[in-house]
């Protein structure tokens, strides 16, 4: 598969079989997440890989939709534990996490596994449930599992509307 055709696979999956996860399948979108470039190389993520179903359930319980994503095969909590601002003003934890957490959408993609972004949770909640420390930030949560759903036909805008060349024309 191209890089092209596995981005167009991936999608937000929100209907899961209740299905495990082989290990070997996780540690390959581990590994993709582990390559993933970040500010200075700092490589200041960190991510908890919840599989047990009760504690998948109460991580799930923090999130809009957890029927949904409590049967994901994992909810994995992606973690920064850096404060540092780059010199063009953005902090780079949220941008390096979500980085490495698209990777984790494609290889998983890849491996025939579907996805979702989670931005909708209690990140206190989650870090109460996971025994993360304070001073660890909660960045995002992705549903990683087995579909039982299929990909919808993907709304997007044509390039012309979000990009062009040389000088801004929008
Ligand atoms: C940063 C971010 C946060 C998101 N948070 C949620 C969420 O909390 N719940 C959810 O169901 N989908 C969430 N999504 C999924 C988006 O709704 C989805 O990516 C968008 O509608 C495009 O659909 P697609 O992913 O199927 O292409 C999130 C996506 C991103 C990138």
């Amino acid at each position: 598969m191209t890089v092209l055709e596995t981005i167009r696979k991936r999608y937000s999956c929100r209907v899961y079989q209740e299905k495990a996860i082989e290990r070997e399948k996780l540690d390959s979108i581990l590994e993709a997440a582990r390559l993933a470039p970040s500010a200075r190389n700092m490589q200041d993520w960190r991510f908890v890989v919840v599989t047990d179903s009760n504690t998948k359930r109460q991580v799930a319980e923090t999130t809009n939709k957890p029927d949904a994503f409590d049967k994901a095969g994992a909810i994995i909590a992606a973690c920064s534990n850096s404060n540092y601002v780059m010199r063009c003003g953005q902090a780079i934890g949220p941008i390096d996490v979500a980085i490495a957490l698209e990777h984790i959408c494609l290889q998983a993609a890849e491996l025939g596994l579907g996805t979702c972004w989670i931005g909708s949770f209690d990140p206190e909640k989650v870090k109460r449930i996971l025994g993360i420390p304070d001073d660890i930030t909660v960045i995002e949560l992705m549903a990683v599992g087995y579909p039982a759903d299929s990909r919808p036909q993907p709304r997007r805008e044509s390039i012309e509307r979000i990009a062009c060349y040389e000088k801004w024309t929008f």
